[in-house]
């Protein structure tokens, strides 16, 4: 009999696994046959700490680290710059520091927000990065910090995440589509919204491969297929809840980013190239709606 690659057996280990993406990731490898997965929640792993870093990856002996922690409050990091960087830049540092002397490979998520969002039609992974606020230099600062550190590295920059949990555009609309009667949402930023179980998927494949002993490393972009507005998205997301539920809202106005004041500016186009995803790995776009439609029906409680 041939030795399937699905039967290698390998120990990943998630950092920030309470968010929306580490929680998604860490349901899928739990289900996964030859993959041992330890979710580890801020409390458990701080990536501020390098002792603490030290210890669990000593203690664990991963085969892989997958960072799934973030500071993602974007207007929060224009206020808390330290913050934002001690997590985003410090922390992605640590964890490549720390991963390089051990030679575990680090797989390393980061953000659409390293680009200032001027191209329309959508950033490849090497076009210049020019973030346009803390919160995207800080994501960028951890790249660089990643890549100078550690050569065993995977940086998966993805855009949008929704999912039934956690703070996110998806569920916040819902909130205010139950309370009131109108809801403004922007019309000039362009994105392509990505469930957080469509990211886990990905990075699924690729440690799929990865334990084939493939050597790929380098930077990656991956986003839902089909690009939106906000209110293209919130369009979607209110007809796919009023399936399930009467919502008080009754007009959804269209408003320009200028009419919408916020701390931190937000690239216009936060459009992501994902080809090189699948000339290297074989991994394709799933459409978003269809992710919508089953992040909606886990809301309302028939998953
Ligand atoms: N959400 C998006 O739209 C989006 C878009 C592009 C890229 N990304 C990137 O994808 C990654 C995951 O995003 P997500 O949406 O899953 O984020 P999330 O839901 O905000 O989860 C992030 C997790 O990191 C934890 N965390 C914060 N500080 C930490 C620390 N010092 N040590 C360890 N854990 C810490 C948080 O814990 P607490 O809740 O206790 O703070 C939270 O559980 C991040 O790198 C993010 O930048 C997200």
């Amino acid at each position: 009999m041939v030795a399937s690659a699905y039967t290698t057996s390998a120990k990943v280990l998630i950092c920030g696994a309470d968010g929306q993406i580490g929680h998604a990731l860490a349901e899928l490898l739990l289900q996964q046959q030859g993959l041992e997965c330890i979710a580890l929640g801020r409390r458990k792993l701080d990536v501020t700490d390098p002792e603490q870093i030290r210890q669990q990856l000593e203690r664990h002996l991963p085969d892989y680290v997958i960072n799934c922690a973030g500071f993602n409050r974007v207007d929060d990091a224009e206020r808390q710059p330290d913050q934002a960087l001690a997590v985003n830049s410090a922390g992605a540092a640590n964890l490549a520091a720390a991963c390089a002397l051990l030679s575990i490979p680090l797989l390393h998520l980061s953000s659409d927000y390293v680009f200032d969002g001027h191209y329309a039609s959508g950033y490849s992974e090497d076009d210049a990065a020019s973030p346009l606020g803390v919160f995207g230099r800080s994501k960028w600062e951890g790249e660089e910090s990643v890549r100078s550190l550690h050569s065993q590295h995977l940086i998966l920059r993805v855009s949008w995440v929704f999912s039934a949990r956690g703070d996110n555009y998806l569920l916040r609309t819902l909130e205010q589509a139950r309370h009131e009667a109108m809801i403004e949402a922007v019309d000039d930023r362009r994105g392509c919204p990505t469930s957080a179980e469509d990211v886990a998927r990905v990075i699924l494949a690729i440690l799929r491969q990865l334990t084939c002993g493939i050597d790929v490393w380098g930077t990656y972009h991956y986003c839902g297929a089909e690009i939106t507005s906000r209110y293209g998205f919130s369009e979607a997301i209110l007809a796919a809840a009023r399936q399930y539920e009467e919502l008080a809202v009754q007009e959804l106005r269209a408003v320009a980013s200028a009419d919408y004041p916020a701390a931190a500016q937000r690239p216009a186009s936060s459009v992501l190239k994902c080809r090189k995803l699948l000339s290297t790995f074989g991994i394709r776009q799933r459409p978003w709606r269809s992710e919508l439609q089953r992040v909606i029906r886990e809301h309302y409680g028939e998953l």
